[in-house]
């Protein structure tokens, strides 16, 4: 399909109000609904799912250490928008096709609030899931300022649910992240980046299973999905006009399985100055950011030296990643436009702050417990490459149960080909290395015999995390500590046809 590129203007995503308060907090009712809604200049309206009407979902604005209240509400029609395979986990024919449950990724909260797989809800909660709980979430935001987002989580389906447009942003913010005078109002902006695919007609376009499809199953979940354009804000390969000063975005990664690299045409750098899980020490200055399906990133760009440049914001990494394809240049490669085209409004007064944050290192000698944990590549009974984490499936027994406060280093080995985004529900934790490995000794033996030194995290990856990349023939140290709340939480892959297909465990904090 040859859609023009950058002729939409880059959608601001709107601030979700509170309906009021409930036990003296703001209180939250969020509807998930089907809806139209125009993604390109040359589109009629496609049929996608999102938030209070929008798509993507309006953002949650929250304050540091004040609960609120959320009940998403789920509106959906009957007939899911998308094939759905009823041979994975969780999505047996028996279940209903449409149902939901949203997850706050990274953020802290019980789990009774965390969007379990198996706490979903159909519309009205005639049914609901065998975990569900509770229609009203907690969300403490107990937690540094950074940028949260949250998508639908229910077993089976998570790729489905996120394709057709169930996903938002949340943002916390505090009083430390106030005095740092970054760019803000107007000049902060959330980019809510998804690759999508659609028909000739406009309609989203998901395949109903790979090629060569698989006997016997159709629908089918494919192995992974890319899409030939990318949308920002609910937008195809969008334009967002700008005045020559600083910017300050929060990049997510809400793709399928998709990897970004992006890059400025202009060739100048970004100014990173936070992760997943808030801001780093201090800024890091880079020409190119990897990030995966999951992985935030909050950055800074000066236009100030641009003034009546077009700079594309471009894409240059493989599908899969890292060895698959390389980008099409013409689709794929590019992410958005931005347009040096407006005056300065007033003086920049915003800065970027030399020290943004301290961030204490989580030492290994204080690790309760090390465990070694596998990514490896299984085919499942009907011919299918899938993955598993740590050789089990979803339903097998729970064999990770960390103590409540104990801190643990989780050595993550990458049996498989390709790079896996590892996200654990409830914790940040922090990179401590990784090292190259033999995986045939290891497939032989089960011990690992590293080929190389250990290589510490990259610059900007020296913050919080709660979503990893775990490289093929690595293995990827994390260190964490479990708190504050015991419970069950899921951690898995986050490349979504991955998590859908058992690449997906829980585990269990205890007392
Ligand atoms: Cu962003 Cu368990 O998910
Ligand atoms: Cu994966």
């Amino acid at each position: 399909m040859n859609l023009s590129k950058f002729v939409d203007e880059l959608p601001i995503i709107p601030i979700v109000k509170p309906v009021g308060r409930m036990d003296g907090v703001s209180y939250y009712q969020i509807r998930l609904q089907q809806f139209k809604q125009k993604l390109h200049r040359d589109f009629p309206e496609t049929t996608v799912w999102g938030l209070e009407g929008n798509y993507p979902g309006p953002t949650i604005e929250a304050h540091r250490n004040q609960l609120i209240k959320v009940q998403w509400i789920n509106e959906l029609p009957k007939r899911h928008l998308l094939p759905v395979d009823t041979t994975i986990h969780g999505a047996e024919p028996n279940k209903p096709r449409v149902r939901t449950v949203i997850h706050l990724h990274g953020g802290v909260v019980q789990p009774e609030s965390d969007g379990y797989p198996d706490a979903w809800f159909t519309n009205g909660y005639k049914i609901v899931g065998p975990d569900f709980t509770r229609k009203i979430y907690d969300y403490p935001n107990m937690q540094r300022s950074t940028t949260l987002w949250y998508h639908s989580h229910a077993i089976g389906i998570t790729r489905l649910n996120v394709y057709a447009g169930l996903a938002g942003a949340y943002v916390i913010r505090d009083p430390e992240e106030k005095y740092l005078n970054l760019p803000k109002g107007k000049y902060e902006i959330t980019l809510l980046i998804q690759d999508r695919s659609f028909n000739e007609d406009g309609s989203l376009y998901y395949p109903c299973g790979p090629e060569p499809p698989v006997p016997g199953v159709c629908p089918s979940v494919v192995p992974d999905f890319f899409g030939d354009t990318i949308l920002v804000n609910g937008k195809v390969w969008p334009y967002l006009d700008v005045e020559p000063r600083k910017y300050r975005f929060r990049v997510v990664n809400g793709s399928n399985s998709r990897f970004y690299s992006i890059r400025l045409s202009s060739n100048q750098p970004f100014y990173q100055i936070g992760t997943d899980g808030g801001f780093l020490e201090s800024p890091v200055v880079i020409n190119e950011i990897l990030i995966a399906p999951g992985e935030r990133v909050d950055m800074i760009i000066d236009f100030s030296e641009h003034i009546g440049e077009n700079i594309v914001l471009t894409n240059n990494a493989p599908s899969p990643y890292p060895r698959g394809n390389p980008v099409d240049v013409d689709t794929e490669g590019n992410i958005m436009q931005f347009r040096v085209s407006k005056n300065l409004s007033c003086y920049d007064y915003s800065i970027i702050p030399f020290k943004l944050n301290t961030i204490i290192p989580l030492q290994a000698r204080d690790a309760r417990l090390e465990r070694n944990l596998t990514l490896v590549r299984e085919t499942d009974r009907y011919g299918r490459a899938f993955l598993l984490l740590d050789d089990k499936r979803w339903d097998d027994p729970i064999t990770i149960k960390p103590l409540l406060g104990s801190i643990e280093v989780w050595t993550l080995i990458n049996l498989a080909n390709s790079t896996h985004p590892i996200h654990i529900h409830l914790v940040n934790f922090q990179i401590l290395d990784r090292q190259p490995f033999d995986v045939d000794y290891y497939n032989e033996t089960g011990e690992i015999k590293t080929t190389g030194p250990a290589v510490l995290p990259d610059l900007n990856e020296r913050g919080w995390k709660d979503t990893v990349r775990a490289n093929p023939g690595e293995i990827t140290r994390i260190i964490m500590r479990f708190v504050p709340y015991s419970g069950l939480y899921p951690w898995h892959c986050h490349i979504l046809e991955h998590e859908d297909h058992e690449m997906m465990r829980p585990y269990e904090i205890i007392t």
